[in-house]
């Protein structure tokens, strides 16, 4: 049984009118962010979540975790529908900017306790000291940190102090939002290590939204491509490294630097910056899509691969019999 299990999860924002389209009485239109997305995370593996921005990953995330409800399908947690915020703590979220979730105002120790007294309230005072203690020890911050304001902290130590806040509420799963999208290449590195380290020791479940294809190679065992609100491909990371299968992989491998990829795979996208609104039957990456033909235009399903994962494309999937 998955942990956690995205079925057809569905977001539409609607769109703030004028009052000329008030006036005019033009119908309410909507954006719609997330399309019934079906994705599970397994007990225990990293998977990662990428796609260029606007195309749902945050949004989906927060439906993941409660923060913010879907408008159509369902999260089943652990075996049961996620109906509203999670109260035990088991889903916790990291986000791109670790100060904004601080509290200036209070010492990192204090911050810390109160999580681990909301969560777990039958340890007295000492107990959770020593639980705060533990907890920085885990993401290699040293005790004294406990003393310190946000602020007297590098961006570095600030996200490690994030990521022991969301640890103090001892969560199964860690949905972290581009964590280290604000930080330094080297400061990367140590969160996206500490990161591995928790899951490899720990055994804790992590669901990694990053735009850095690298990071994501290095850290996640699946990753789950993102399109304009779908899901276009869904495979172990190696063989989605190895051998991308939908175009829209294929161009976002083929754009970074320091992946090594054949010649064969170089196809740049092209065509026109995509519009969430653009009402589209079929594949949704048809207008920038070399490959594109025709039969594009018909809705395009998720289709099981030879060597194992999935993707969205008649085109490029070698379907398994
Ligand atoms: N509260 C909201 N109200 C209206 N539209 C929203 C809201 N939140 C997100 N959207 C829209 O939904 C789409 C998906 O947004 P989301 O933040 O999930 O994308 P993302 O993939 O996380 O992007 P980024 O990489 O920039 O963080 C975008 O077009 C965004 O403008
Ligand atoms: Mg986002």
């Amino acid at each position: 049984m998955p942990l956690l299990d995205f079925q057809k999860v569905e977001r539409r924002f609607p769109v703030k009118r004028s009052l000329a389209d008030m006036l005019a009485r033009r119908r309410q239109v909507y954006l719609h962010a997330v399309r019934g997305v079906d994705l599970t995370v397994q007990r225990g593996e990293i998977l990662g979540i990428v796609g260029e921005s606007g195309c749902g990953k945050s949004t989906l995330a927060r439906i993941g975790v409660g923060l913010q409800p879907s408008n159509g399908g369902q999260v089943i947690f652990d075996g049961k529908a996620l109906d509203g915020p999670d109260r035990t703590g088991r889903l916790q979220m990291v986000f791109q900017d670790p100060y904004s979730s601080l509290n200036p105002r209070m010492t990192i120790g204090a911050q810390l306790e109160e999580v681990v007294a909301h969560y777990r309230s039958g340890l007295s005072r000492a107990e959770r000291q020593v639980e705060v203690e533990r907890v920085l020890a885990e993401v290699s911050l040293v005790t004294e940190t406990a003393l310190k304001f946000p602020h007297a902290l590098s961006g570095g130590q600030r996200q490690r102090v994030s990521i022991a806040r969301a640890l103090c509420a001892d969560p199964q799963v860690l949905v972290a939002d581009e964590p280290v999208s604000a930080l330094d290449a080297s400061v990367q590195a140590q969160i996206i290590n500490l990161l591995k380290s928790l899951n490899r020791e720990k055994g804790l479940t992590i669901v990694f939204i990053s735009h850095d294809m690298n990071v994501v190679r290095y850290l996640c065992d699946r990753v789950a491509v993102m399109y304009l609100g779908e899901i276009v491909e869904l495979r172990d990371s190696a063989d989605l490294f190895a051998a991308p299968c939908h175009p829209y992989t294929r161009a976002l491998i083929a754009a970074v630097p320091d992946v090594r990829t054949s010649q064969a795979l170089r196809e740049p996208i092209t065509g026109e910056i995509p519009d969430p609104f653009a009402v589209l039957p079929g594949c949704r990456f048809a207008p920038r899509c070399p490959l594109a033909e025709a039969a594009c235009q018909s809705p395009q399903p998720m289709q099981p691969l030879e060597g194992g994962g999935l993707a969205r494309c008649w085109k490029t999937a070698r379907v398994r019999a």
